[in-house]
């Protein structure tokens, strides 16, 4: 499955009735890499979890590869090739890491499991335990292997990174350059660490109160350290 683009049209979308996502709009071309920043609790998680169908829709479009998904359910845009690492890690903790491997291949062959081996040594080292028994690193290396075994064409991280050691993140973001330079994913990536989304994005959207507060160039960030402190709060290193 060729990648797939995303644009979403003035979304609105929270929990219940609270709104978080308030009128967002924003394209991703297809094999695209979008950064989404933005400080604690300004809709990052909830705008991924929106592209999932998982929160309650007040307004809006998303369309996925040029067609509306905002009806189908979570199970759906699965199937249309949405995969999703949430940040707390859903792997299940009364399978082996293998067992959880097996129920992201979506039909692919069992012996799909050795590129996730391939991917995350540590993984093989520890085929046998079981989720409740690996650290949090294994855990977010589990979770993010299993959705990549389904191949999605639009791939949703929502802080990939956080837990993993410096070396286990530069690996992981060299094989996340890899797998977009394929131009068969598309990926949405939120992240805190700043310097290494914007090493990897081709473009960024910073999240202000659930709405976009500013999108551009990956450049354009970086060379405005007022911009950034004034937008994430943070200093750039
Ligand atoms: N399940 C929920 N029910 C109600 N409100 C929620 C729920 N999850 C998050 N919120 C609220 O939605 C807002 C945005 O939260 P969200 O998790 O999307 O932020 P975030 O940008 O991902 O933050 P962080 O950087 O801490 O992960 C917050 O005000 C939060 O309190
Ligand atoms: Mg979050």
């Amino acid at each position: 499955m060729p990648a797939t683009g995303l644009e979403i049209r003035g979304l609105c979308a929270g929990y219940g009735p609270t709104r978080v996502i308030d009128e967002v709009s924003l394209d991703v071309a297809p094999g695209q890499r979008l950064a989404v920043l933005g400080r604690n609790g300004m809709g990052k998680t909830t705008l991924l979890a929106s592209i999932m169908g998982l929160t309650t829709r007040h307004g809006g479009e998303i369309s996925c590869g040029g067609k509306a998904i905002s009806a189908l359910r979570t199970s759906a845009r699965a199937a249309r090739g949405i995969g999703y690492v949430p940040q707390t890690r859903d792997i299940f903790p009364s399978l082996t890491v293998e067992e959880n491997l097996r129920t992201g291949l979506k039909g692919r062959p069992a012996g799909a499991i050795d590129e996730a081996y391939a991917m995350f040594p540590r993984l093989r080292e520890r085929r046998r335990n079981f989720g409740l028994q690996l650290s949090g690193g294994e855990q977010q290396m589990l979770s993010m292997a299993r959705t990549l075994l389904g191949k999605p064409s639009l791939l949703l991280l929502d802080e990939p990174l956080e837990g993993l050691a410096p070396v286990i993140c530069d690996e992981l973001m060299i094989f996340l350059s890899r797998l977009a330079a394929t131009g068969e994913v598309t990926i949405v990536l939120v992240e805190q660490q700043i310097e290494r989304a914007l090493d990897f994005a081709s473009t960024v959207v910073v999240m202000e109160r659930g709405r976009v507060g500013w999108s551009g160039e990956p450049s354009a960030l970086r060379s405005d350290r007022g911009l950034i402190e004034r937008l994430i709060g943070v200093g750039i290193h």
